[in-house]
């Protein structure tokens, strides 16, 4: 699968908007069917422009809860927060030296700035560098594509820019040189007030997880066919924002409906823009469960984001070990750490230590043993791990020339949270633990004398 990347800044308040939802969230959901993908929040970037504390929580946790309720099931997603993996400013820091001065300059986040109405004294530096440390959110993953919305496209030629300078300079291809992926056909939402693009910033939105009257009152004051004074007049359905949002949201067989009549003058906007609002609270039902839900428990939100960043730092973790090496920074005397780094082999291969930790093993103690009826293999224990009732658990090892005998009223360890595997008519519920011996013939671990259902870490 094509690995795709992409970051979302928590500016603003945080919230996302419809807009935000078609032309953003929505692709990405997409585009996340067929493809590896990454997203995070890029908390770092809102620094540039968000400086009191409290506003910055608030805004990662709107935008955190928000998109995550947006997306719903994260199937193919590693969502995180760019604050959790510090590789994003290791990797600016290191950026920085191989980008010339004029190339951030001509930016145009920095330019427009400082031609509106502001020095250079008024312009922080992390403003300024703030390509550098996109590049360097891009380059760490090695993505094939990053969506990105039309003003991001400057970015995305820096951070190719700054790849190949690194590449040529070291002679050595660590990055991969960064696509952006615009999609044309994503029309830019036209707000409520029917003139600009629905942005926060010019309070033209209808909101997703807001209350139902909120969201109600912005439906209401949606701009339609200002030449219509009565309902009775035929109306214009052409630049009607309530027509429009309902291309996105309403059935087809109603808005036809409602089209003929409006057209006619034969129904009332109040009534077309109550269809909208339940259209939209249709749409969004689902999500906006999900946002209470998830918003009333932060141990699920902080288990989504621990997992996330796990993932992304074996990723980032690895380019950021290539990239040292290949600066000159790991020398004998370097940290163990920092001299081995993980390829992309080790990372396929192997179980990540999280997963590994979520086998559990057990001391068990045998209570009954006997030949299974109808096998030549299997010998069926009774073992009591600890719990309520005793499990069923069976080991094919009589062609190895053990017998029930063996293993009654002795002590082994256990895995005791695999899923059941049917052995003729019964279920296994766990695995004995054994060593291979020289001769292939398994040598059952004793755990004689240790606790009944202690559980191995
Ligand atoms: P806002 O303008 O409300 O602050 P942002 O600039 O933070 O929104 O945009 C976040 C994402 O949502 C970007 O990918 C952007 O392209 C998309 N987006 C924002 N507004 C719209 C809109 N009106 N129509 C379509 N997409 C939009
Ligand atoms: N600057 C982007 C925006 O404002 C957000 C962002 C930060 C991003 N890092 C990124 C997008 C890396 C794509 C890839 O929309």
């Amino acid at each position: 699968m094509k690995r795709i990347l992409s970051g979302i800044t928590p500016s603003g308040d945080g919230s996302l908007h419809i807009g935000n939802y078609l032309g953003a969230v929505r692709q990405f959901k997409k585009l996340s069917e067929d493809h590896d993908c990454f997203l995070f929040v890029a908390d770092l970037h809102a620094l540039t422009t968000i400086q009191q504390k409290g506003q910055l929580q608030t805004n990662i946790e709107a935008l955190i809860l928000n998109e995550l309720a947006l997306l719903g099931d994260l199937k193919n997603i590693t969502f995180f927060r760019q604050s959790d993996v510090p590789e994003h400013t290791e990797l600016q820091s290191i950026l920085n030296n191989v980008t010339p001065l004029g190339l951030l300059k001509r930016a145009h986040a920095y330019k427009d700035k400082l031609q509106k109405d502001t020095t250079e004294d008024d312009i922080n530096v992390g403003l300024f560098s703030y390509p550098m440390l996109m590049a360097a959110d891009i380059l760490l993953y090695k993505p094939d594509l990053v969506p990105v919305g039309k003003d991001q496209k400057q970015h995305i030629e820096i951070a190719r820019d700054v790849a190949e300078r690194f590449n040529r300079i070291y002679k050595k291809k660590v990055f991969k040189i960064p696509e952006p992926f615009i999609p044309e056909a994503v029309a830019v939402i036209p707000g409520t007030d029917g003139k600009r693009k629905m942005s926060k910033s010019l309070g033209n939105i209808i909101s997703i997880f807001e209350n139902e009257e909120v969201i109600r009152k912005q439906v209401m004051s949606t701009y339609t066919d200002p030449t219509r004074k009565h309902a009775t007049d035929p109306g214009h359905v052409e630049g009607n924002m309530v027509f429009t949002y309902l291309e996105f949201f309403g059935e087809k067989a109603k808005i036809d409906q409602l089209k003929e009549l409006y057209t006619k003058g034969q129904i009332s906007d109040i009534e077309v823009k109550n269809y909208l609002f339940e259209s939209l609270m249709k749409t969004f039902e689902k999500a906006r469960k999900r946002y209470e839900d998830l918003k009333s428990h932060p141990e699920k939100v902080k288990k989504i984001l621990e997992e996330g960043a796990a993932k992304a730092k074996i990723i980032a973790g690895m380019t950021m070990g290539e990239v040292r090496e290949t600066i000159g920074l790991v020398n004998q005397y370097s940290l163990v750490s920092q001299r081995y780094h993980v390829t992309e082999h080790d990372n396929k291969e192997n179980v990540t230590i999280d997963e590994f930790a979520r086998i559990e093993m057990r001391v068990g103690k045998v209570t009954s043993a006997i030949n299974k009826e109808g096998s030549d293999k299997l010998i069926r224990l009774v073992v009591d791990v600890g719990e309520e009732k005793p499990r069923i658990i069976f080991t094919a090892v009589r062609p190895f020339g053990y017998t029930p005998d063996y293993f009654l009223n002795k002590q082994f360890f256990f895995i005791t949270n695999l899923a059941p595997r049917k052995m003729m008519d019964e279920y296994s519920q766990g695995m004995i633990m054994a060593v291979d011996g020289a001769d292939g013939k398994p040598l059952f671990l004793s755990a004689d004398g240790m606790p009944v259902g202690s559980k191995i870490r």
